[in-house]
C-alpha cells in the first residue's frame, strides 16, 4: 500500500534524496519547502508552521503515515532556532492527530552530530520549555555576543532531547507513533558546499568531525537511514538518536557513551 509521507525541506539535499527514494518505492510524498513543494511554507514562524501542517494534512486526506523533517538552516542567526527547532517540533506537534489516524505512523527528524557540541544552555532550556519568545531573546543575545554559530548545535541538541522526551510522552508511543532522530555527520549538500570552498574551513571541520568510516556522506546515505526508521519495518525503535556519521560520534565521545 502506498503511504502518505510528509517531507519538509523536500526541495534540496537530504530531503530531495529522501523524496526520490520514497517515490521510487511507490509512496506518495507531500513535500513542504519554501518554494517548489506540494506545500510552500515558511517554517520559521508559528503561522507558517500552522498553515503548512493544515495544508499537508489536507493533501494527505487527513491521514499521514509518516513525517520526516529535513528542513533546516546553517546560516548563523536566529533562524537556526526558529527553523531547526521550532520549525520541526511545532510542525510535528500540529500533525500528531493526522499521524495517530494512520495504521502504522512514523516520525523521523533530521538532527546533527553538532548536537553533541557545546551549546547555549539558555537557548536549549527555552526551546524545551516550548517558549519561542524567550528562546529568540537568548538567540539574539548569542548573535550580539558573536556566538551565532553556537545556535546550530543548540537547536540540534534541543531537538534530540525533544524527540527522546516526546517519544514516550502521552499520545505518541501510546498512539503507536515512533519518534526518532537521524543525526548525520558532514553531508555533501548545498548546505555544506560553502564550507568546502574554503580550504582552511575544511581543515578545521575535518579536525572537529573525524569520519573514519567511508568519509563524507552523500544525501542518499542519510535518506536510507531515515527511510528505514520511517518504514513499516521499524516497529519498536523509538526515542533514539541514530548517528549516521562514519564514526564521528564514537570517536569524539568514546565507547563509554551510549
Ligand atoms: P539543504 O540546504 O540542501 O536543504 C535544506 C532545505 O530546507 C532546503 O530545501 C530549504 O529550502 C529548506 N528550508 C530552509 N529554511 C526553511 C524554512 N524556513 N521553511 C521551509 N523550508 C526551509 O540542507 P541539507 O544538508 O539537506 O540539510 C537537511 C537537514 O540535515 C538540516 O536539518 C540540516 O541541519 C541537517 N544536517 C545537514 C548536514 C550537512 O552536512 N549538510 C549535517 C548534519 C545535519
Amino acid at each position: 500500500m502506498p503511504r502518505n509521507v510528509v517531507v519538509t525541506g523536500s526541495g534540496s539535499g537530504i530531503g530531495a534524496a529522501l523524496t526520490a527514494a520514497l517515490r521510487a518505492r511507490g509512496d506518495r510524498v507531500i513535500g513542504v519547502d519554501l518554494r517548489g513543494g506540494e506545500v510552500d511554507a515558511d517554517l520559521s514562524t508559528p503561522e507558517g508552521r500552522a498553515t503548512a501542517a493544515a495544508a499537508a494534512q489536507e493533501e494527505a486526506g487527513g491521514v499521514v503515515d509518516a513525517v520526516v523533517t529535513c528542513a533546516g538552516t546553517s546560516v548563523p542567526g536566529t533562524a537556526m532556532v526558529t527553523v531547526n527547532y521550532f520549525g520541526t517540533t511545532g510542525f510535528l506537534t500540529a500533525l500528531r492527530p493526522a499521524l495517530a489516524a494512520a495504521d502504522r505512523p512514523r516520525v523521523v527528524a533530521v538532527g546533527s552530530i553538532s548536537g553533541t557540541q557545546p551549546v547555549d544552555a539558555d537557548v536549549v532550556a527555552a526551546c524545551l520549555a516550548d517558549d519561542e519568545a524567550t528562546a529568540l531573546t537568548y538567540a539574539e543575545r548569542a548573535v550580539t555576543e558573536g556566538r551565532a554559530r553556537q545556535l546550530y548545535p543548540s537547536s540540534k541538541a534541543a531537538l534530540a532531547q525533544w524527540a527522546r522526551r516526546t517519544a514516550v510522552a502521552e499520545g505518541w508511543a501510546s498512539a503507536g507513533i515512533p519518534v526518532n532522530v537521524v543525526a548525520p555527520g558532514i553531508v555533501l549538500t548545498p548546505m555544506s558546499a560553502a564550507l568546502f570552498d574554503d580550504p582552511e574551513m575544511k581543515k578545521v571541520m575535518d579536525a572537529a568531525l573525524p569520519m573514519p568510516l567511508n568519509g563524507y556522506l552523500r544525501p542518499e546515505d542519510v535518506a536510507a537511514a531515515a527511510l528505514f526508521l520511517a518504514s513499516d519495518e521499524n516497529s519498536h525503535i523509538t526515542g533514539q538518536v541514530v548517528y549516521v556519521d562514519g564514526g564521528a560520534e564514537v570517536t569524539l565521545r568514546g565507547p563509554g557513551h551510549f
